[in-house]
């Protein structure tokens, strides 16, 4: 009996002590080797524009000269350029041919920048049903309450002068339904190719942090089936949000203070020249501000030490300049030039090369339709996963149509 009991003793501290702590252990490798699986996983870049206008500097530095440097660094698997024209049909819908027109002038941006389609594939959002279907499933895990939070999407109904309230005398037009939601729909364009890094602009931080908050909530609710992207921020400051040539926080087409990758020689050089500097330096010899001065913000982004060699050899560098400039005796129109002759020397490949497109232009159309086709093949294999995970593949799911009829005929 005794000796039973031992056993019996012995056989519990077996099972409630010894193997217990075995199957975590399983577990734990088990969850590791997933995970490692998952850090194994494919390194995909997917980022896009509206197609609202040409492309400016601010587009080039913030993302797409970025882009171009990515593209062929050959770190990543595949990389996808959407032209985002559904999207500016949410705050452009009496206006369609507004996008119609630009999604031309977006491609040839692109291609003359050094987009290769060899190397990735560019795209048109709207020619990608898939991803209206997605973005109308993500739409039920999100709440109005969070969209209504969205720092960006705020700031854009300002902008906009949208009625945000229904007040009596407010006869704004309210905020299209579309427009608010854009930001679901860009967890769409950015899952449904399973993008894991998105260089963007900073404006674009509240899109990535919401998306990634929709691919938690569908992996927790229906299990791991969507990846998490990270947003790739412009490494340099300057780049961050290069202000408009009239010193305005930002580029912008309605402000007139852009700068166009597609501008002439002479415009580039005519907006140079009449930048905006420092009010309080109207003679040379009076001491000048750097803060808050575009042509030495345009700089930060765009010199390089080189270019003091090349096109004044006079300073040392950069910080030589701004020094002479903050003591007096540097005239803006010395320092303008200098930018000038930067400026043209990034442009002018970029200004050659779009020429050249802009010669076969059935040949974008068909490279982009050639990339929207790639795109929907993509977007297709993730909406199949997505509807499996939802288990609304209703017809390909034979348990569930035996099930049913197990259970019609009582069984
Ligand atoms: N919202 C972006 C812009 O205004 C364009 C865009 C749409 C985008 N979908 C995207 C960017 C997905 C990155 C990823 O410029």
């Amino acid at each position: 009996m005794k000796s039973g009991g031992e056993a019996e003793k012995v056989s519990l501290f077996f099972y409630r002590t010894i193997i217990p702590p075995i199957f975590i252990r399983i577990w734990v490798s088990l969850s590791i080797f997933a995970q490692n699986l998952r850090t194994d996983m494919k390194k995909i870049i997917l980022t896009g524009d509206r197609p609202t206008g040409r492309l400016h500097l601010g587009h080039y530095v913030g993302s797409l000269k970025r882009r171009v440097e990515l593209q062929n660094s050959g770190e990543f698997d595949k990389v996808f350029i959407m032209i985002a024209d559904a999207q500016a049909l949410t705050d452009n819908a009496d206006n369609p041919e507004k996008i119609r027109q630009n999604i031309i002038e977006v491609a040839l941006d692109y291609l003359s920048c050094g987009l290769d389609p060899e190397k990735s594939t560019i795209f048109i959002q709207s020619q990608i049903s898939e991803l209206t279907e997605l973005t109308f499933y993500y739409m039920d895990l999100v709440t109005v309450q969070r969209l209504q939070r969205n720092p960006t999407v705020k700031q854009e109904i300002q902008l906009r002068g949208f009625a945000e309230n229904n007040d009596a005398g407010d006869n704004r037009p309210g905020i299209p339904v579309g427009f608010f939601c854009y930001p679901i729909s860009q967890a769409a364009d950015i899952t449904a190719f399973k993008a894991t890094t998105v260089p963007v602009g900073e404006d674009q931080e509240p899109m990535i942090e919401q998306t990634r908050e929709i691919v938690r909530k569908f992996n927790s609710v229906y299990g791991e089936t969507l990846v998490e992207p990270e947003i790739l921020l412009p490494d340099n400051a300057a780049c961050l949000r290069l202000p408009g040539t009239d010193g305005k926080a930002k580029m912008s087409k309605s402000l007139g203070n852009c700068i166009y990758l597609s501008d002439t020689e002479a415009d580039v050089r005519k907006k140079v020249m009449s930048m905006y500097t420092d009010p309080g330096h109207v003679r040379v010899e009076d001491p000048g501000k750097i803060e808050g001065n575009t042509v030495f913000t345009y700089l930060d982004a765009f010199c390089r030490p080189e270019h003091f060699q090349e096109f004044l050899p006079d300073y040392a560098g950069l910080d030589e300049l701004k020094a002479h400039y903050q003591r007096g005796g540097l005239g803006d129109v010395k320092v303008k030039k200098f930018l000038n002759s930067i400026l043209q020397e990034e442009l002018s490949p970029i200004r050659e090369r779009r020429k050249a497109f802009e010669q076969d232009i059935p040949a974008v159309y068909r490279m982009l339709k050639e990339g929207s086709d790639a795109a929907r093949e993509v977007a297709a294999a993730t909406l199949a996963d997505v509807r499996k995970a939802m288990r609304i593949n209703y017809f390909d799911d034979a348990e569930l149509i035996a099930a049913q009829s197990c259970r019609f005929k009582g069984e």
